[in-house]
């Protein structure tokens, strides 16, 4: 990376130097820092569009080119060849791991999946239809009252170990909790996606033995969730992060970000406005023109993007998988094929088109999960399962920053000016 370049600004009959930095794949960065010490203005970028707000060596997105790469390495050659486990060390350390490294990696995790008997019982205290989301996001916040040790390198270290540990156990009781069934404990036998497998569909009086189609397709599921640089909710993990807080409440604070369903909740809203189109007759044109019409308050889940303005390559995988799956499962379901046709029409259709909406992520991965036996209502927990590697990548970056500093956004204040107070009894 390099800052070799100045971009000038002239305002108000002066002339500024602003450096500019330059990422390892040729993104441009005008450097602002210092903008508002030597000239009193700011940058005014509502939503973030234009705004780079650190720099990063964890995943890199060329949204029109459709390029995602974790650490280098390409979304498509990591979804056909890796296994989740094998994809979070390489977000968190930066490189493959070596045989042994993998063997330690994959045993240290197995050491801490059990939680605190203690934290059991906040399960019993949630209502039987709390949604999935609130139940983890609280879950992973008060693991911080059974860790508080941050203090050093090794606590940070063990912290994110029994974090990602500990998550599937969460996610896999709270479904367990929402269904009555007994929770099933985690079995440090199996592989990280098996063991959330047999936690999640086993019963204590059946034996229970995984399917290597739903495992592969778990394992392929997670590794395409597994980060995607500044959005929504990782943007959320680095701002509460740069306050120094802890690693629990940073990640929860990133689970709560993701629950919208502009951002991960989508996955849910896409297959709850597929069965809509399929009560309705399966009148897909209809729910078409809806979306075209800013009067109607429907949007086509699934689709558009802040960054891919091409094709989600994430999308493109899953569309593929979503046949595989269903074929290898021998499941038939109507939705895929309501879905298809909606992509279908969209990719020709102007307003689509001209607005470079594609197909993103979230558009078949529900699918997938409803024929893998993963109900709806756990779908955006699964993405926060997928994510959480790159959520904590995220937040090891910040603190490992030699830049850091807390994040603290300016604003442009259009409020009233100054005026003077006025008693109650006098207020008409
Ligand atoms: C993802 C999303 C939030 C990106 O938002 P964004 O970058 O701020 O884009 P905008 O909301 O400015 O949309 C740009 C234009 O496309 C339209 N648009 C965007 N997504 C649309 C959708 N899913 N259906 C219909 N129109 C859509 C907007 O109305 C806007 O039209 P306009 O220029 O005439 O006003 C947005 O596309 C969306 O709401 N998608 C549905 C939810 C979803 O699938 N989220 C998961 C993301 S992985």
């Amino acid at each position: 990376m390099s800052e070799t370049k100045n971009a000038v600004l002239k305002y108000d009959g002066k002339e500024y130097q602003l450096p500019v930095k330059i990422g390892s794949e040729g993104e441009i960065g005008i450097v602002t820092k210092k903008l508002r010490p030597e000239t009193g203005l700011i940058t005014y970028d509502p939503g973030y569009g234009s705004t780079g707000s650190c720099s990063s060596a964890i995943t890199f997105i060329n949204g029109e080119k459709g390029i995602l790469r974790y650490r280098g390495y390409p979304i498509e050659q990591l979804a056909e060849n890796s296994s989740f486990v094998e994809v979070m060390y390489l977000l968190l350390y930066g490189e493959l791991p070596k045989p042994q490294e993998m063997k330690d990696f994959e045993y240290n995790i197995s050491r801490h999946t059990i939680l605190h008997e203690d934290m059991k019982k906040f399960f019993e205290g949630f209502p039987p239809n709390a949604h999935p989301m609130t139940v983890l996001s609280t879950m992973v916040a008060a693991m911080a009252a059974y860790y508080p040790k941050t203090d050093y390198a090794e606590d940070r270290k063990n912290n994110i170990i029994r974090l990602l540990a500990k998550v599937p156990t969460i996610a896999a009781f709270s479904y367990k909790k929402s269904i009555g069934h007994p929770f099933i404990y985690p079995d440090n036998s199996l592989d990280y996606v098996s063991n959330f497998l047999k936690m999640m569909f086993a019963i204590p009086s059946e034996e229970y033995t995984v399917n290597p189609v739903v495992k592969k397709s778990l394992e392929k599921l997670l590794i395409l969730h597994a980060d995607h640089e500044q959005n929504a909710s990782a943007s959320t993990v680095r701002m509460v992060g740069s306050t120094e807080a802890n690693l629990f409440h940073s990640i929860s604070a990133g689970i709560h970000a993701l629950s919208g369903p502009l951002h991960g909740a989508a996955n849910q809203k896409v297959i709850e406005m597929l069965e809509k189109i399929q009560k309705d007759g399966g009148d897909y044109e209809k729910y078409m023109k809806m979306a075209k019409d800013k009067s109607s308050g429907f949007r086509l889940m699934g689709f558009g993007h802040r960054v891919y303005k091409n094709f989600d390559p994430r999308a493109v995988i899953l569309k593929k998988s979503a046949d595989d799956v269903l074929k290898a499962l021998q499941v038939e379901d109507p939705l895929l094929d309501i879905a298809k046709n909606l992509e279908a029409i969209a990719l020709e259709d102007d307003y689509f088109v001209q607005r470079k909406l594609y197909p993103n992520v979230d558009f078949y991965s529900g699918i997938i999960y409803r024929a893998l036996g993963i109900p709806t209502n756990m779908f955006t927990v699964m993405f926060a399962l997928g994510r959480l590697p790159g959520w904590v990548s995220q937040w090891k970056e910040i603190n490992d920053d030699p830049e850091f500093r807390i994040h603290r956004p300016r604003q442009i204040y259009t409020g009233y000016n100054e005026r003077q107070y006025v008693p109650l009894d006098q207020r008409s």
